[in-house]
Formats: structure tokens, sequence, C-alpha cells
């Protein structure tokens, strides 16, 4: 470890003068320890420019420290006593959007306590800072990263909403949008009113050259709606890279003035009391000439810098990274090699989730046991974000060596599941949407609720209730079983169905996934002590499996889950190796009853078992095997 040079202490003492002694002492502690994690980083992608941007990085973090309040310092010594805390087993996720859960900030305060019913302990509210007017692609076309959506309410509503969750214990997550600015953003507006300093902060090009051969080996994101990765600006008199949206600018990371923005806005979030950030299409933040643009390595140099300025100023804030990428690219956003343990705490399982609903359209575990195991093992300190359903659609991420190592057909697969999801498979209770297809490619993702994928709206009798809600406890339990903070997306929990109006909404026509986004049905929510309903009995499932989660140590997520050999493929078999003992979970990802041999019982030390869901003792039954029924699943742990 390398200690910060004795200027930059200067610095910070010139920064801190005012301050009591021990925070001083704490501050240039955490600047000793954090240093060389922040020069090895920004020296890798900024080069000699790297030691002006450390002057102004250490100024910017003392006086975030100084002015962070005491609250929040108290939290920061929390949790740096207890780094782990996010991995707990009794950690559960929620995610919404704030005026369509609840109204504004002040009201979704008022929903605590429906949250704390569910076991909630981390809350994302979807983008709320001020967005760009029309199409803001759900917030993610950010204007101004100092400003609350004024129909939201302000800052000190943020603040304030902040402090009641922490209360509550519930850790308040946040976006941080860092691949993109609106096109309205005061840089872009600086930018096309011919500022050079602000046309840096962006990626233009004065033609179509460097554009067509960038767009060569570059995938379009939205070739639907948004096709291409760069737009036309008059008042720039040229090309502006745009990934996403055409109003979606991308920023200019090799710019170390951009780096010193982000920074500045993480340690403003962090103060108004965000305790995670969700770093959102991360993959995206670094480009390079004959690539897709997409997991470079200075991206995750990028990441390790930012972190490092948080952990100087505001130790509690962990990084969440949004990467929906190929496994093998996936892990390196927890931090691989140099990065181990300087990056993300956590990122999002998207394979999980994919295969999920991949097991449940082909009622089989086999390619989803093969894609699981083949992930590489990730750091001890970190863990996923482990979910059924998000805002977004759901893309076919099914690896093609994965297919055919199990005897598939990749494309042939993704083509079987958007075919099955949007309905069109004969039989297919799903009623998702496609989205994006593009034609070239033959690929078709699908936007839809968990419920409308799992058949609650092509329900026609009364049994097809259980097979709705079967789908979606077994969905959850496996997110549950895992290990890592699994997240229930807004109305899941209570089987809410596609938005027939979701189209109607200003600005919304164009992009199908706000069919899975609709406003919180509270009447609904009223259903959920109903156990004769399909909303109690989903309400009541995923509660029951939270409550028993949170007594299982087994689930702490700093226990790797494994996934042994199945001995049917209608059984995915994970298995969690605790030096309490072990948990075996078997998931019938079928409608039908399913076995699993009770020899197999024994080599896991599970020779007398206890299913941690039902409280009841398993043994194999006269045929040797213990039998489960459609969909079911048990968590087994020695007697
Ligand atoms: C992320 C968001 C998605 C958004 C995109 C561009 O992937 O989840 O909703 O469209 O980034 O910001």
């Amino acid at each position: 470890m390398r200690p910060a040079p004795p200027e930059l202490h200067a610095e910070a003492h010139h920064v801190l003068r005012d301050q009591p002694r021990h925070q001083v002492e704490l501050f240039e502690l955490r600047l000793d320890r954090w240093w060389q994690d922040l020069d090895d980083a920004l020296t890798a992608v900024y080069g000699p420019a790297a030691a002006d941007l450390e002057r102004r990085l250490v100024r910017m973090a003392a006086t975030a420290f100084a002015e962070r309040s005491p609250d929040l310092h108290r939290l920061d010594l929390q949790r740096t006593l207890d780094p782990g805390w996010f991995q707990d087993e009794s950690m559960l996720g929620y995610a919404c959007y704030a005026d369509r859960f609840a109204g504004d900030l002040t009201a979704v305060a008022g929903k605590i306590d429906y949250l704390r019913e569910l076991g909630v302990t981390y809350l994302h509210l979807m983008p709320l800072l001020q967005p760009r007017d029309g199409d803001n692609d759900g917030g993610y076309a950010v204007a101004d990263y100092r400003r609350v959506r004024t129909d939201l309410g302000t800052m000190d509503d943020l603040q304030a909403l902040a402090a009641e969750l922490r209360k509550a214990g519930i850790s308040l997550v946040m976006d941080l949008v860092l691949n993109h600015v609106a096109a309205e953003h005061a840089w872009a507006q600086a930018a096309r009113d011919g500022d050079p300093h602000y046309r840096d902060y962006f990626y233009v090009f004065p033609d179509r050259t460097e554009p067509d051969r960038y767009e060569q080996t570059l995938p379009e994101v939205f070739p639907d709606f948004a096709p291409g990765s760069f737009t036309h600006s008059p008042e720039l008199d040229g090309w502006v890279w745009t990934t996403f949206n055409s109003w979606q600018w991308d920023v200019n990371w090799t710019n170390p003035d951009v780096f010193a923005e982000y920074a500045d806005i993480v340690l403003f979030l962090a103060n108004q009391g965000v305790q995670v950030l969700r770093l959102d299409a991360i993959a995206f933040v670094f480009k390079r000439m004959g690539t897709n643009c997409q997991n470079q390595p200075e991206v995750h140099a990028i990441t390790q810098a930012l972190r490092a300025v948080a952990r100087i100023a505001c130790p509690a804030v962990l990084f969440k990274a949004e990467a929906i990428v190929a496994p093998q690219d996936l892990v390196h956003y927890l931090g691989q090699g140099a990065h181990h343990g300087k990056v993300s705490d956590i990122a999002y399982h998207n394979s999980l989730m994919v295969q999920i609903w991949s097991m449940l359209a082909a009622q089989d575990a086999t390619l989803a046991a093969h894609a699981l195991r083949a992930i590489p093992p990730v750091p001890a300190t970190t863990t996923w974000v482990t979910y059924a359903r998000c805002h977004d659609d759901i893309g076919w991420a099914i690896d093609a060596a994965d297919a055919a190592a199990v005897g598939l057909n990749g494309f042939e697969h993704q083509r079987f599941l958007s075919d099955y999801y949007s309905g069109l498979y004969p039989g297919s209770p799903a009623r998702g949407l496609v989205f994006q297809e593009n034609p070239d490619t033959g690929d078709r993702r699908i936007s839809g609720t968990a419920a409308s994928l799992s058949g609650l709206d092509a329900m026609t009798a009364p049994a097809d209730a259980d097979l709705v809600v079967g789908r979606l406890f077994l969905a959850h339990a496996i997110i549950m079983g895992w290990g890592g903070i699994p997240v229930v997306w807004m109305g899941d929990e209570i089987a809410m169905s596609n938005d027939p109006h979701w189209a109607e909404e200003p600005g919304h026509g164009d992009d199908n996934r706000w069919a899975h986004r609709p406003r919180m049905d509270w009447d609904r929510a009223q259903q959920r002590g109903d156990s004769s309903t399909v909303p109690g009995r989903v309400f009541a499932g995923l509660r029951h499996l939270v409550r028993t989660r949170s007594a299982l140590p087994h689930l702490q997520a700093s226990v790797a889950a494994e996934v042994p050999l199945l001995s049917d493929p209608g059984v995915l078999p994970v298995l969690r190796r605790h030096p309490l003992g072990p948990l075996l979970e078997l998931f019938n990802v079928t409608a039908d009853w399913r076995p699993f041999p009770g020899w197999r019982l024994a080599e896991y030390g599970l020779t007398g078992a206890r299913d941690a869901l039902s409280g009841e003792h398993i043994h194999p039954g006269s045929d040797g095997n213990v039998w489960l029924h459609p969909y079911g699943v048990l968590w087994l742990v020695p007697e």
C-alpha cells in the first residue's frame, strides 16, 4: 500500500483546517488507505494528466467529508465495522418508480410499513433526478444531477426520505447515469453554444468517417426506435455519440474534467444519504475502435478510481454495476485480477434471470445448470443482485457454446424463447410483447411483467391459477435461494399483469417496456392477506421465502452457490456449503411431479433432512426418491 504524497495531505489539511483533530486524522488515514487504488487507476486512464486531477479530487473529497452529516459519518463507521452488511441473508431489495409506486418522495415514506411487511431492507428508487422534458427513457436522460424531478419533490425531501428509510433499516439505492446526459443538460447546451471546453465533454466528429468506422463493430441498443450510435447536430456541425437515444449524449470519459464532474456528483449524492449507487450502463463508458465499445479495460479503472474517491469521503456508499453483458465479461465488474476488491460490490445476475425464464419455458434445467456452472467465481466480498424481473426488457443472453454443450442450437433456443414469451408458441400461456425486433440479427427481446410472462393473463380454468402462482413462487425461490440481494420488481409481489394502457402516456408510445412498469395497484395490494386470491397467494409465498431465508445463514452471500449434477432434467439442484452445514435446494421447473434420488442426499450429508420452507422431515419414498410437486421447491438442511 502506497500512502498519498505529502502535498496531497497538505491539500486535505487546508480544506479541513476547521475540523476537529480526530476527523482530520480519519480522513488522512482513509486517504492513505485508498491512495494507491486511486493513483494506479487514474494513471492508467489519464497518464500525466492524472496528477492535476488527483489534487482536485482530494480537495473535493475533503470538502464533501467536511460537509457530511454526523448521521452519515456514523453510518460510515458502522459500515466499515461490518463491511459485509449487504451480503446478509436478511437482505431483500425492492425496485420501483417513486411516482408509480406512491406519488412522490414524501409519499414513498408513507409506504415504509408496506415495504417492511414484505421484509425490504434495500429500496432502489428508479431515476428521480431532473430529466429532459418529454421522452426521457424513464429518467435515464438526466438534465440536472443536482435537482430532483419537480413533481417528486426536492433534494431536501430526498434527504428526509433517505433518513426515514435508514431509521427503518432500509438502504436507499439510486441510479448514477454516467454514460450519457440528456441533450438538454447544461454541458450539452454549452457545447452547442460553441464552448470548446464543453464540446470536449462529448465525442463529436466533423463528418461520418469515424462514426462509420466505429459502427462496423458497434451493436445497436435500440435498433427499432433509435438506430445507429451517432446523431447529427447542426449546432455542433458534427456527429455526436449517442449509444442509446438520439437525445442521450455519451460523455467523453477520456477527458479528466468529465471524471471530476462525476466524482463530485457521486459525493453530492452520497451526502444526501444514498447508500448504493447503481452505475447505469457502465459497460459503455469507454470506447475503442474495432471493438463493440463495451467492457473495455478502462471501464474498470474508471470505476476503481471513482470508488476510491467514495471510500475516502463516504465509505458507507457501495457501487452496483448495471452491466448486462456476457458472463465472462460480467465477472470483471465485481473485480478480477488487479481490480479485485476495488470496483463494484454488487452486480446484476442477468444470466440467472434469463435462465429462470428459459427453464420455465423449456421445463428443463439442463442448459441453465451448464450455463450457471460455467460462470467464473466472484470475490467473496462481493455479491449479485438476483432478480426475476426488472424495468428493462429481457434479452435472451444465451451463450451459443453453452447451448451447443447441451445439444441445443443457441439461436433456435432464443427464437423459441421469444416465441414462447410473446405467446406465439402453441400452448404458451405467456403474454409478453416483442421489444426491439432486429431483422438483421433475428433478435427479439421481450417485455412483460413476471405475472404476465407466467400466464396470469391467459388463465381459463381455476386450476391455471395454481400454475401461475407456482411459476411465480419458483422464480422467486430461485432468486432468494441463490445468495446475494434478491430484488423484487414493484408489483410482482402481488402478481400485477402488463399495463394495458402503457402506450397512452406521453413519450411512452414507442417503448413497450412501459407495459411492465405499471402504476402500483393498491386495491390489488389490499388482497394480499386473502389466501383465496392470486395476489394473496403470491404475496404470502414471497414473504414466507424472505422469512425462511433470513433464518438460514447458509444464504449469506459470501458462500458461493454450486450447481451439482442433475439427476432429472426437470429438477435444478443448488448447493450451498456453509461452515454451519449444507443447504441443498431443489427446484422443479416443470408442471409435473419430478423425482430426486434419495441416495444423493447422503452425498451432501443430508441423510436426515428437513425442508426449511415447510418445516417437514424429508424421507425418500419406497421407490428411493424424494418427489417434488409441480413447480415444487425444497430447501434441505440437516435435521
Ligand atoms: C440501462 C437502463 C435502461 C436504459 C439504459 C440507458 O440499461 O436500465 O432502462 O434504457 O441504461 O440509460
